[in-house]
Protein backbone atom coordinates (compact mmCIF):
# COMPACT_ATOMS: atom_id res chain seq x y z
CA UNK A 1 0.00 0.00 0.00
CA UNK A 2 2.69 2.50 0.92
CA UNK A 3 6.19 2.85 -1.22
CA UNK A 4 8.65 1.71 1.87
CA UNK A 5 11.96 4.26 1.99
CA UNK A 6 15.56 4.06 1.13
CA UNK A 7 18.17 4.05 3.73
CA UNK A 8 21.38 5.72 4.40
CA UNK A 9 23.56 5.95 7.26
CA UNK A 10 26.07 8.51 8.03
CA UNK A 11 29.71 6.87 7.60
CA UNK A 12 31.01 7.91 10.61
CA UNK A 13 28.74 5.68 12.13
CA UNK A 14 30.37 2.32 9.88
CA UNK A 15 33.53 3.91 11.86
CA UNK A 16 32.54 4.56 14.98
CA UNK A 17 34.59 3.05 17.74
CA UNK A 18 32.66 2.92 20.54
CA UNK A 19 34.74 5.32 22.49
CA UNK A 20 32.86 7.47 25.76
CA UNK A 21 34.20 9.55 27.93
CA UNK A 22 35.97 7.06 30.12
CA UNK A 23 37.16 4.88 27.88
CA UNK A 24 38.66 4.35 24.68
CA UNK A 25 37.85 2.41 21.45
CA UNK A 26 36.75 -1.62 21.36
CA UNK A 27 36.66 -1.61 18.03
CA UNK A 28 38.66 -0.49 15.33
CA UNK A 29 37.06 -1.44 11.67
CA UNK A 30 37.80 -0.16 8.53
CA UNK A 31 34.78 1.99 6.68
CA UNK A 32 35.15 -0.74 3.62
CA UNK A 33 33.55 -3.45 6.27
CA UNK A 34 30.82 -1.51 6.91
CA UNK A 35 29.84 -0.40 3.11
CA UNK A 36 29.84 -4.20 2.62
CA UNK A 37 27.41 -4.48 5.50
CA UNK A 38 25.55 -1.73 3.53
CA UNK A 39 24.89 -3.61 0.74
CA UNK A 40 23.98 -6.84 2.72
CA UNK A 41 21.58 -4.98 4.13
CA UNK A 42 20.20 -3.09 1.43
CA UNK A 43 21.58 0.64 2.59
CA UNK A 44 22.07 2.55 -0.33
CA UNK A 45 23.43 5.69 0.62
CA UNK A 46 25.98 6.81 2.73
CA UNK A 47 26.71 10.59 4.40
CA UNK A 48 30.26 12.63 5.11
CA UNK A 49 31.80 15.24 7.82
CA UNK A 50 34.52 17.22 5.37
CA UNK A 51 36.42 15.89 9.14
CA UNK A 52 35.46 12.29 8.13
CA UNK A 53 37.31 12.70 4.81
CA UNK A 54 40.71 15.21 5.45
CA UNK A 55 41.76 17.34 8.20
CA UNK A 56 40.43 20.82 8.56
CA UNK A 57 43.82 22.64 7.49
CA UNK A 58 44.23 20.26 4.68
CA UNK A 59 45.74 21.20 1.05
CA UNK A 60 42.88 22.12 -1.98
CA UNK A 61 45.35 19.48 -3.98
CA UNK A 62 44.85 17.02 -0.86
CA UNK A 63 40.65 17.30 -0.25
CA UNK A 64 40.32 17.41 -4.24
CA UNK A 65 41.85 14.10 -4.47
CA UNK A 66 40.01 12.62 -0.63
CA UNK A 67 36.82 13.51 -3.00
CA UNK A 68 37.68 11.75 -5.78
CA UNK A 69 38.77 8.83 -3.92
CA UNK A 70 35.65 8.78 -1.64
CA UNK A 71 33.60 9.11 -4.34
CA UNK A 72 35.13 5.82 -6.55
CA UNK A 73 35.03 3.88 -3.29
CA UNK A 74 31.42 4.06 -2.24
CA UNK A 75 30.52 3.69 -6.49
CA UNK A 76 32.48 0.54 -5.82
CA UNK A 77 29.89 -1.03 -3.48
CA UNK A 78 26.81 0.53 -5.90
CA UNK A 79 26.44 3.17 -2.90
CA UNK A 80 26.12 7.20 -3.53
CA UNK A 81 26.95 9.58 -1.28
CA UNK A 82 23.25 11.45 0.54
CA UNK A 83 24.16 14.03 2.34
CA UNK A 84 27.17 16.00 2.99
CA UNK A 85 27.69 17.92 6.58
CA UNK A 86 30.75 20.56 8.21
CA UNK A 87 32.50 19.54 11.04
CA UNK A 88 32.21 22.26 13.19
CA UNK A 89 32.48 20.88 16.51
CA UNK A 90 35.50 18.63 16.92
CA UNK A 91 38.43 21.34 16.10
CA UNK A 92 39.27 22.93 19.16
CA UNK A 93 39.30 25.91 17.40
CA UNK A 94 34.95 26.05 17.60
CA UNK A 95 35.54 25.74 21.49
CA UNK A 96 33.37 28.44 22.13
CA UNK A 97 30.72 27.98 19.39
CA UNK A 98 31.60 28.60 15.38
CA UNK A 99 28.69 30.71 13.54
CA UNK A 100 28.00 31.47 17.30
CA UNK A 101 30.90 32.18 19.00
CA UNK A 102 31.40 35.27 20.70
CA UNK A 103 34.88 35.66 18.68
CA UNK A 104 35.20 36.93 15.65
CA UNK A 105 38.03 34.89 14.22
CA UNK A 106 35.89 31.63 15.10
CA UNK A 107 33.15 33.17 13.18
CA UNK A 108 35.28 33.98 10.16
CA UNK A 109 36.74 30.29 10.75
CA UNK A 110 33.05 28.88 10.30
CA UNK A 111 32.29 30.48 7.06
CA UNK A 112 35.42 29.48 5.78
CA UNK A 113 34.94 25.88 6.62
CA UNK A 114 31.18 25.75 6.01
CA UNK A 115 31.33 27.61 2.67
CA UNK A 116 33.96 25.17 1.56
CA UNK A 117 31.92 22.41 2.67
CA UNK A 118 28.92 23.67 0.28
CA UNK A 119 31.15 23.88 -2.67
CA UNK A 120 32.26 20.04 -2.20
CA UNK A 121 28.53 18.88 -1.39
CA UNK A 122 27.75 19.82 -4.68
CA UNK A 123 30.95 17.90 -5.97
CA UNK A 124 29.92 15.07 -4.60
CA UNK A 125 26.28 15.16 -6.02
CA UNK A 126 24.37 15.75 -2.61
CA UNK A 127 21.20 16.35 -1.99
CA UNK A 128 20.81 18.11 1.00
CA UNK A 129 23.76 19.73 3.63
CA UNK A 130 23.44 19.03 7.05
CA UNK A 131 24.31 21.89 9.63
CA UNK A 132 24.65 20.55 13.32
CA UNK A 133 25.25 23.33 15.89
CA UNK A 134 27.23 20.94 18.23
CA UNK A 135 28.99 23.22 19.83
CA UNK A 136 26.73 26.66 19.37
CA UNK A 137 25.81 27.30 22.68
CA UNK A 138 27.20 27.85 26.22
CA UNK A 139 28.92 25.69 29.20
CA UNK A 140 27.01 27.50 31.88
CA UNK A 141 28.83 30.32 32.01
CA UNK A 142 26.13 32.87 29.65
CA UNK A 143 29.42 34.39 27.71
CA UNK A 144 26.96 36.06 25.36
CA UNK A 145 23.43 37.10 25.23
CA UNK A 146 21.69 33.92 24.01
CA UNK A 147 19.55 35.84 21.09
CA UNK A 148 22.46 37.27 20.23
CA UNK A 149 24.11 33.74 19.82
CA UNK A 150 21.06 32.70 17.97
CA UNK A 151 21.52 35.97 15.52
CA UNK A 152 24.94 35.02 14.77
CA UNK A 153 24.07 31.51 14.20
CA UNK A 154 21.23 31.99 11.78
CA UNK A 155 23.84 35.07 9.65
CA UNK A 156 26.45 32.38 9.40
CA UNK A 157 23.72 29.71 7.62
CA UNK A 158 22.56 32.13 5.83
CA UNK A 159 25.78 33.38 4.51
CA UNK A 160 26.54 29.28 3.75
CA UNK A 161 22.44 29.42 2.02
CA UNK A 162 23.40 32.37 0.10
CA UNK A 163 26.60 31.24 -1.10
CA UNK A 164 25.15 27.86 -2.22
CA UNK A 165 22.30 29.67 -4.21
CA UNK A 166 24.65 32.30 -5.83
CA UNK A 167 26.59 29.51 -7.11
CA UNK A 168 23.79 27.37 -8.35
CA UNK A 169 23.71 24.34 -5.99
CA UNK A 170 20.69 22.83 -5.98
CA UNK A 171 20.62 20.61 -2.97
CA UNK A 172 18.49 21.50 0.09
CA UNK A 173 20.19 22.83 4.14
CA UNK A 174 18.93 21.21 6.76
CA UNK A 175 19.49 22.14 10.02
CA UNK A 176 19.86 19.36 12.77
CA UNK A 177 18.78 20.17 16.04
CA UNK A 178 19.45 19.09 19.60
CA UNK A 179 18.75 19.61 22.70
CA UNK A 180 22.41 19.99 24.78
CA UNK A 181 25.65 17.77 23.87
CA UNK A 182 28.51 18.66 23.94
CA UNK A 183 27.17 22.15 25.16
CA UNK A 184 25.46 22.23 27.94
CA UNK A 185 23.63 24.92 27.05
CA UNK A 186 22.62 24.80 23.19
CA UNK A 187 21.61 27.55 21.43
CA UNK A 188 18.15 26.13 20.34
CA UNK A 189 16.53 26.16 23.76
CA UNK A 190 14.08 23.42 22.22
CA UNK A 191 14.29 21.19 19.39
CA UNK A 192 13.25 20.99 15.64
CA UNK A 193 10.22 22.85 16.68
CA UNK A 194 11.17 25.47 18.11
CA UNK A 195 13.80 25.89 15.54
CA UNK A 196 11.90 26.21 12.75
CA UNK A 197 10.07 29.27 13.84
CA UNK A 198 13.71 30.85 14.32
CA UNK A 199 14.38 29.59 10.09
CA UNK A 200 10.93 31.30 9.14
CA UNK A 201 12.14 34.48 11.02
CA UNK A 202 15.84 34.79 9.87
CA UNK A 203 14.84 32.98 6.02
CA UNK A 204 11.81 35.10 5.23
CA UNK A 205 12.29 35.84 1.46
CA UNK A 206 10.13 33.23 -0.56
CA UNK A 207 13.41 32.23 -2.28
CA UNK A 208 14.17 30.16 0.80
CA UNK A 209 11.05 28.54 0.41
CA UNK A 210 11.79 24.74 1.09
CA UNK A 211 15.39 25.20 0.78
CA UNK A 212 16.16 25.67 4.30
CA UNK A 213 14.95 23.00 6.26
CA UNK A 214 15.15 20.52 9.79
CA UNK A 215 16.61 17.61 9.86
CA UNK A 216 15.20 15.62 13.15
CA UNK A 217 17.10 12.53 14.75
CA UNK A 218 14.46 10.42 16.43
CA UNK A 219 14.04 9.73 18.71
CA UNK A 220 17.47 10.51 20.23
CA UNK A 221 17.79 14.27 20.22
CA UNK A 222 14.10 14.56 21.51
CA UNK A 223 14.08 11.76 23.78
CA UNK A 224 17.12 13.34 25.24
CA UNK A 225 14.94 16.14 27.20
CA UNK A 226 12.09 13.62 27.38
CA UNK A 227 10.26 14.97 24.84
CA UNK A 228 8.65 12.92 22.74
CA UNK A 229 9.45 12.69 18.30
CA UNK A 230 5.74 12.16 16.97
CA UNK A 231 4.49 15.08 18.82
CA UNK A 232 7.43 16.90 17.16
CA UNK A 233 7.13 15.38 13.58
CA UNK A 234 3.45 16.39 13.35
CA UNK A 235 4.60 20.06 13.84
CA UNK A 236 7.08 20.14 11.42
CA UNK A 237 5.00 18.35 8.81
CA UNK A 238 1.99 20.31 8.99
CA UNK A 239 5.02 23.42 8.65
CA UNK A 240 6.35 21.80 5.50
CA UNK A 241 9.38 21.81 7.29
CA UNK A 242 10.06 18.70 7.49
CA UNK A 243 13.63 17.76 5.89
CA UNK A 244 13.92 15.29 2.83
CA UNK A 245 15.06 13.16 5.24
CA UNK A 246 15.22 12.01 8.91
CA UNK A 247 18.16 10.34 11.21
CA UNK A 248 17.01 7.47 13.07
CA UNK A 249 18.45 5.49 15.85
CA UNK A 250 17.86 4.35 19.50
CA UNK A 251 17.69 6.66 22.95
CA UNK A 252 17.01 5.71 26.18
CA UNK A 253 15.17 9.13 27.30
CA UNK A 254 16.45 11.71 29.63
CA UNK A 255 20.15 10.71 28.54
CA UNK A 256 22.91 11.98 26.80
CA UNK A 257 22.57 11.01 23.14
CA UNK A 258 22.42 7.66 23.08
CA UNK A 259 22.84 6.57 19.51
CA UNK A 260 21.64 3.35 20.07
CA UNK A 261 20.55 1.02 17.50
CA UNK A 262 16.96 1.49 16.14
CA UNK A 263 14.31 0.27 18.88
CA UNK A 264 17.11 -0.29 21.61
CA UNK A 265 16.01 1.95 24.75
CA UNK A 266 12.97 3.68 22.60
CA UNK A 267 9.31 3.26 22.69
CA UNK A 268 8.08 1.08 20.39
CA UNK A 269 4.99 2.77 19.74
CA UNK A 270 6.15 5.97 19.06
CA UNK A 271 8.60 4.26 16.77
CA UNK A 272 5.74 3.09 15.02
CA UNK A 273 3.94 6.47 14.98
CA UNK A 274 7.14 7.98 13.44
CA UNK A 275 7.35 5.82 10.67
CA UNK A 276 3.24 5.42 10.43
CA UNK A 277 2.77 9.35 10.37
CA UNK A 278 5.26 9.48 7.47
CA UNK A 279 3.44 7.08 5.44
CA UNK A 280 -0.06 8.40 5.79
CA UNK A 281 1.30 11.91 5.01
CA UNK A 282 2.94 10.77 1.74
CA UNK A 283 6.13 12.06 2.82
CA UNK A 284 9.14 11.83 0.37
CA UNK A 285 12.40 11.57 1.96
CA UNK A 286 14.94 8.67 3.15
CA UNK A 287 15.69 6.85 6.56
CA UNK A 288 19.10 7.89 7.32
CA UNK A 289 20.72 6.29 10.27
CA UNK A 290 22.64 8.51 12.84
CA UNK A 291 23.26 5.59 15.64
CA UNK A 292 26.30 2.98 15.69
CA UNK A 293 26.70 -0.63 17.46
CA UNK A 294 26.82 -0.86 21.21
CA UNK A 295 30.21 -0.53 22.54
CA UNK A 296 30.26 -4.42 23.80
CA UNK A 297 30.02 -5.24 19.77
CA UNK A 298 33.56 -5.21 18.49
CA UNK A 299 33.74 -7.86 15.32
CA UNK A 300 33.06 -6.92 11.78
CA UNK A 301 30.01 -9.65 11.77
CA UNK A 302 28.74 -7.47 14.46
CA UNK A 303 28.82 -4.48 12.48
CA UNK A 304 27.20 -6.19 9.87
CA UNK A 305 24.47 -7.79 12.16
CA UNK A 306 23.70 -4.04 13.39
CA UNK A 307 23.21 -2.77 9.87
CA UNK A 308 20.94 -5.66 9.30
CA UNK A 309 19.14 -5.24 11.82
CA UNK A 310 18.64 -1.57 11.62
CA UNK A 311 16.88 -2.12 7.96
CA UNK A 312 14.90 -5.07 9.87
CA UNK A 313 13.47 -2.52 12.61
CA UNK A 314 12.32 -0.16 10.16
CA UNK A 315 11.08 -2.51 7.52
CA UNK A 316 9.08 -4.79 10.66
CA UNK A 317 7.68 -0.77 11.58
CA UNK A 318 6.19 -0.61 7.75
CA UNK A 319 4.67 -3.91 8.00
CA UNK A 320 2.85 -3.16 10.80
CA UNK A 321 2.15 0.32 9.39
CA UNK A 322 0.42 -1.85 6.67
CA UNK A 323 -1.17 -4.11 9.23
CA UNK A 324 -2.20 -1.26 10.91
CA UNK A 325 -4.03 0.18 8.17
CA UNK A 326 -5.77 -2.56 6.92
CA UNK A 327 -7.12 -3.66 10.54
CA UNK A 328 -10.59 -3.82 10.94
CA UNK A 329 -10.86 -3.08 14.47
CA UNK A 330 -8.74 0.01 14.12
CA UNK A 331 -10.91 1.70 11.09
CA UNK A 332 -13.69 1.40 13.21
CA UNK A 333 -11.85 2.81 16.35
CA UNK A 334 -10.11 5.80 13.22
CA UNK A 335 -13.70 6.34 12.64
CA UNK A 336 -15.08 7.02 15.72
CA UNK A 337 -11.73 9.60 15.93
CA UNK A 338 -12.48 11.01 12.91
CA UNK A 339 -16.49 11.95 13.15
CA UNK A 340 -17.47 14.57 10.43
CA UNK A 341 -17.89 18.07 11.61
CA UNK A 342 -21.69 20.19 11.76
CA UNK A 343 -21.89 22.96 9.01
CA UNK A 344 -21.62 25.36 12.22
CA UNK A 345 -18.23 24.18 12.83
CA UNK A 346 -16.89 24.46 9.51
CA UNK A 347 -18.77 27.44 8.84
CA UNK A 348 -16.33 28.91 11.79
CA UNK A 349 -13.22 26.81 10.23
CA UNK A 350 -13.60 28.33 7.19
CA UNK A 351 -14.42 31.81 8.10
CA UNK A 352 -10.78 31.61 9.86
CA UNK A 353 -9.32 30.51 6.47
CA UNK A 354 -11.24 33.71 5.15
CA UNK A 355 -9.97 35.92 7.97
CA UNK A 356 -13.58 37.33 7.89
CA UNK A 357 -16.93 36.27 9.46
CA UNK A 358 -15.91 34.71 12.52
CA UNK A 359 -18.01 36.50 14.57
CA UNK A 360 -21.52 35.55 13.08
CA UNK A 361 -20.01 31.61 12.58
CA UNK A 362 -19.09 31.72 16.18
CA UNK A 363 -22.72 33.03 17.02
CA UNK A 364 -24.55 30.48 14.92
CA UNK A 365 -22.41 27.35 16.21
CA UNK A 366 -23.69 29.11 19.71
CA UNK A 367 -27.43 28.91 18.79
CA UNK A 368 -27.22 25.64 17.63
CA UNK A 369 -25.14 24.05 20.65
CA UNK A 370 -26.89 21.31 23.19
CA UNK A 371 -25.16 21.74 26.53
CA UNK A 372 -21.99 21.08 28.28
CA UNK A 373 -23.35 18.27 29.64
CA UNK A 374 -24.75 16.73 26.87
CA UNK A 375 -20.86 17.25 25.01
CA UNK A 376 -19.50 15.65 28.62
CA UNK A 377 -22.06 12.57 27.93
CA UNK A 378 -20.32 11.68 24.55
CA UNK A 379 -17.95 8.42 24.42
CA UNK A 380 -14.69 8.70 24.24
CA UNK A 381 -13.33 5.27 24.88
CA UNK A 382 -12.07 4.78 21.68
CA UNK A 383 -9.14 6.81 22.19
CA UNK A 384 -7.67 3.92 24.95
CA UNK A 385 -9.13 1.23 22.77
CA UNK A 386 -6.97 2.90 20.20
CA UNK A 387 -3.81 1.95 21.71
CA UNK A 388 -4.76 -1.17 23.15
CA UNK A 389 -5.24 -2.06 19.83
CA UNK A 390 -1.66 -0.81 18.25
CA UNK A 391 -0.29 -2.73 20.86
CA UNK A 392 -1.71 -6.02 20.28
CA UNK A 393 -0.76 -4.97 16.43
CA UNK A 394 3.09 -4.23 17.75
CA UNK A 395 3.58 -7.45 19.50
CA UNK A 396 1.22 -9.79 17.32
CA UNK A 397 -1.45 -10.63 19.38
CA UNK A 398 -4.62 -9.74 17.87
CA UNK A 399 -5.20 -13.63 18.11
CA UNK A 400 -4.45 -14.05 21.87
CA UNK A 401 -6.20 -10.61 22.38
CA UNK A 402 -9.22 -11.27 20.34
CA UNK A 403 -11.23 -11.39 24.06
CA UNK A 404 -10.21 -8.08 24.28
CA UNK A 405 -12.57 -6.60 22.08
CA UNK A 406 -15.47 -9.69 22.12
CA UNK A 407 -18.84 -7.65 22.24
CA UNK A 408 -17.29 -4.64 21.72
CA UNK A 409 -18.76 -1.90 19.58
CA UNK A 410 -15.03 -2.02 17.49
CA UNK A 411 -14.95 -5.97 16.92
C1 LIG B 1 27.25 14.20 14.81
C2 LIG B 1 25.95 14.26 15.53
O1 LIG B 1 25.95 13.50 16.68
C3 LIG B 1 24.91 13.77 14.59
O2 LIG B 1 23.67 13.70 15.18
C4 LIG B 1 24.87 14.62 13.38
O3 LIG B 1 23.91 14.14 12.51
C5 LIG B 1 26.14 14.62 12.68
N1 LIG B 1 27.20 14.89 13.57
C6 LIG B 1 26.09 15.60 11.53
O4 LIG B 1 26.83 16.71 11.81
MG1 LIG C 1 22.23 13.08 13.54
Amino acid sequence: MFKPYDFSIGGWCLVSGGSDPFGGPTRNLPIEVGLEGCVEAGIKYVSFHDRDLWDDDASSKDIDQKVNETIELVKKYGLSVYNFTTNLFSNSCFRSGAFSSPFPQVRESAIVKACRSMDIANQMGCKNMIFWGGREGSDGAYEQDMGLGLKRYMEGIKACVDYAIEKGYDYKVTIETKVYEPRLLALFAGTGASASSAIRKFFPDPKYNGRVLINPEYPQHVAMLGLDPVVELGQLLEEGMLAPFIHFGGQIPARMDCDLPPGVGSSLVADFMICNTLHERNWDGIIEFDCRPIRTTTTAEGMKTFLKHSVMYWKMLEKKVEIYHSDPIIAKIKAELNQPQSDELNAVVSAVQKGSGVVKAVQALTKSFSSFEAVSNINTDAIEAHIYRLIQILTGTQEEGAFLFKGTRWA
